[in-house]
């Protein structure tokens, strides 16, 4: 959360300086991780989730959001606003790429003008990072077991589902390179050195196991 935390603050600051009302949404809050760091710093704050106990835990941790329990991913679903912020982190990975696209194309839907934002992550999902020295663990582990296909977006994939949902990617940045585990045995210090100097960095970046993304409406 702390690189999270200051990219978000960053675009907030910035559509400050070119918008005097931020009307906003996080999309699939779950627990309300995002939106009760964000809340105090927009103007109206609305988490979505389709799950009503998620929300419930989000509610408590919130002071001034407003919670609607609804799936929107739905073709009939009624856009019940418009927003200047939107955010969706920790969605698209565990999507399969219909409910992703449909998320998404519902998201730019919802977005005001064309001076606002869509910040969107894939967390965990990029197959071209740290993991891929287990990825053909992971699919044979499936494959022996039965179970479900692990779970891997590449940078190509996300990037032609915003393009298709009628957004346009302002800025991309990876971060995620070293892997949880490591993370926990350096030093913290040395871990949130490595981490901050290579979030965000040219070409490196797209091996960042999470990318995100400011989006506007093209
Ligand atoms: C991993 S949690 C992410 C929570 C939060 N965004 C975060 O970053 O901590 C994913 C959330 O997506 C929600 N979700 C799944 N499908 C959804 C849908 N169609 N519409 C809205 N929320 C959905 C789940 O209920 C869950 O709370």
């Amino acid at each position: 959360m702390p690189l999270e935390s200051t990219i978000l603050e960053e675009v907030v600051a910035h559509m400050r300086q070119r918008k005097t009302r931020i009307d906003y949404l996080d999309f699939a809050c779950g627990t309300g991780r995002i939106i009760s760091f964000l809340e105090d710093k927009v103007d109206k704050a609305t988490g979505i989730d389709v799950s009503q106990f998620m929300l419930n835990r989000a509610a408590n941790k919130g002071k001034r959001a407003r919670f609607l329990c609804r799936d929107i991913t739905l073709a009939d679903a009624a856009v019940e606003g418009q927003y200047d912020l939107i955010t969706c982190f920790r969605f698209l990975k565990n999507a399969e790429s219909d409910l992703r696209q449909s998320a998404m194309t519902q998201l730019a839907r919802r977005l005001r003008d064309a001076e606002s934002r869509v910040v969107v992550n894939c967390h965990g999902g990029n197959p071209f990072s740290f993991k891929i020295v287990l990825v053909p663990y992971h699919w044979l582990k499936a494959l022996l077991s039965g179970q479900g296909y692990p779970k891997y977006v590449t940078n190509g994939r996300l990037r032609k589902t915003i393009h298709k949902a009628g957004l346009h990617i302002e800025k991309s940045i990876g971060y995620g390179f070293i892997s949880g585990k490591l993370f926990n045995l350096l030093p913290l210090t040395w871990a949130l050195w490595i981490e901050r100097t290579l979030c965000g960095a040219p070409f490196i970046q797209a091996l960042g196991a999470n990318q995100l993304f400011v989006c506007k409406l093209k």
